[in-house]
């Protein structure tokens, strides 16, 4: 490993400073400068992830998602995006990450070239800051995963462009954001039975990138990179860190340490030892900010409080102690049995020993059950304020969660309310 550890803070988001400017996150790279340097149309050859990765060893990919033979991407020129998104126009603004900026743009359904604002599809259009060192290498990688890897659960690539310094990708359009913005940016809290099939969604994800017989092992799995369909499907998005699990019976790959305070697994952030369970700790981070509603890592927390699994892990293995955790905006919409289930789930995702945590596969099951079991006899329990928005939901109208309404401060929940204070990020 090198010298750096790029895990940022609070934030949540990743400064992906390296030693040498090198790849961190991708070892196929002749393949992806082949994709890189075509200049018109999808690129068509069999890639080397392709034969790395495509056989299927548990069945998971004949269900819903596949490897492609070939990307299918198109590949954009920098006047068509800068068409798309009427020049990056700051009031087509998505969202900022450490890539860079992501924008709303405009393209033709069929053709997928640029259109003007209004007519065809939203796509989403994420813009390379010329400052990131790593961003080259980050680009490159989500150019390779996301262009072979198809999947419900995985936010699909359209295209790209790489001209001159500027590097850009093209994703579907997720109009109900992140999970995070869900959680933590909300003035409303965000209902149960969104938080569980959207954990039920991202599972799904991993389970099949995990299911892949060369496994490819996500490496950033956090709320803001689960995004959300209209129908709050969950889609991980980001592949800038992923890496080909590894080969030839290894049990792990050793790699420079990056990600994000919170969610990275310790032995990962010990020794630098990736393994495809690194991600199954990370999965157990975002379950415990969906049931109790709290960043994986905040220094605003009191001392000894920063960290959410260090804080509430002895927590989770009483009870009468998961209910008090258990965010409290949500109470009613889950039984005492859901929430002990979730605690012990959680858990075992986040042993400290690889070995010890459950397979994606096992956890996506557990869910599903936990999920069936959340019959609630009361639902008046449940705060009801319908969204009179015409672009609401059934799901909306069933829990009166009003999506739209993020980024406004929520009034803090009066002191000695609550035992676990709910969080805002800045
Ligand atoms: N495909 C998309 N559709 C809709 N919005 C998107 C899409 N991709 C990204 N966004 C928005 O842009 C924001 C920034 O995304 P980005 O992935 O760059 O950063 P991040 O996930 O917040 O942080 P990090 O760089 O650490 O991954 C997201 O929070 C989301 O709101
Ligand atoms: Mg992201």
């Amino acid at each position: 490993m090198g010298a750096c550890c790029s895990i940022p803070s609070k934030t949540g988001l990743h400064s992906h400073a390296t030693t040498n400017g090198h790849s961190s996150g991708t070892e196929f790279s002749s393949m992806t400068t082949t994709t890189a340097a075509t200049t018109s149309g999808s690129v068509g050859r069999r890639s080397q992830f392709f034969e790395a990765a495509s056989e299927c060893s548990n069945g998971i990919i004949s269900d819903s998602g596949l490897i492609l033979e070939s990307p299918n991407l198109k590949v954009y020129t920098f006047l068509d995006l800068k068409t798309a998104t009427k020049n990056f126009k700051p009031d087509s603004m998505l969202g900022q990450g450490g890539f860079g900026k992501v924008y709303r743009g405009w393209v033709d359904a069929k053709t997928l070239s640029p259109s003007k604002a209004g007519s065809g599809i939203i796509v989403a259009i994420k813009r390379l800051n010329s400052e990131s060192v790593q961003g080259f290498a980050e680009w490159r990688s989500e150019v390779n995963f996301l262009g072979m890897l198809s999947h419900p659960n995985l936010v699909k690539l359209l295209g790209y462009c790489r001209e001159d310094k500027e590097l850009l990708l093209v994703y579907e359009f997720m109009p109900r954001g992140s999970l995070e913005n869900h959680l933590f940016r909300r003035n409303e809290p965000f209902p149960w039975e969104l938080r569980i099939k959207i954990a039920i969604g991202a599972a799904r994800g991993l389970a099949f990138l995990h299911g892949l017989q060369r496994e490819v092992i996500y490496r950033d799995f956090k709320a803001s990179n689960i995004l959300l369909d209209s129908t709050y499907d969950a889609k991980i998005s980001d592949f800038g860190l992923a890496k080909l699990g590894p080969a030839d019976e290894k049990s792990h790959v050793t790699t420079r340490v990056m990600g994000t305070y919170g969610y990275a697994a310790p032995e990962y952030m010990a020794t630098g030892h990736l393994y495809v369970k690194s991600d199954v700790y990370a999965f157990g981070v975002v379950l415990l900010e969906v049931m109790t509603g709290l960043k994986a890592h905040n220094t605003k927390r009191p001392r000894g409080q920063e960290s959410l699994v260090d804080w509430l892990r002895p927590e989770l293995s009483s009870k009468h102690r998961v209910k008090q955790i258990m965010d409290k905006g949500i109470k009613g919409q889950y039984t005492t049995k859901v929430a002990t289930e979730m605690a012990r789930i959680t858990l075992s995702c986040i042993e400290p020993d690889p070995k010890n945590r459950p397979h994606m596969k096992d956890v996506v099951e557990v869910l599903e059950n936990i999920r069936k079991l959340n019959v609630v006899p009361d639902r008046s329990a449940t705060k009801q304020t319908v969204s009179t928005s015409s672009r609401a939901s059934p799901l909306h109208h069933q829990y009166g969660y009003r999506a739209g309404a993020l980024g406004v401060e929520r009034k803090r929940a009066a002191a000695g309310r609550l035992r676990v204070e709910n969080e805002i990020v800045a």
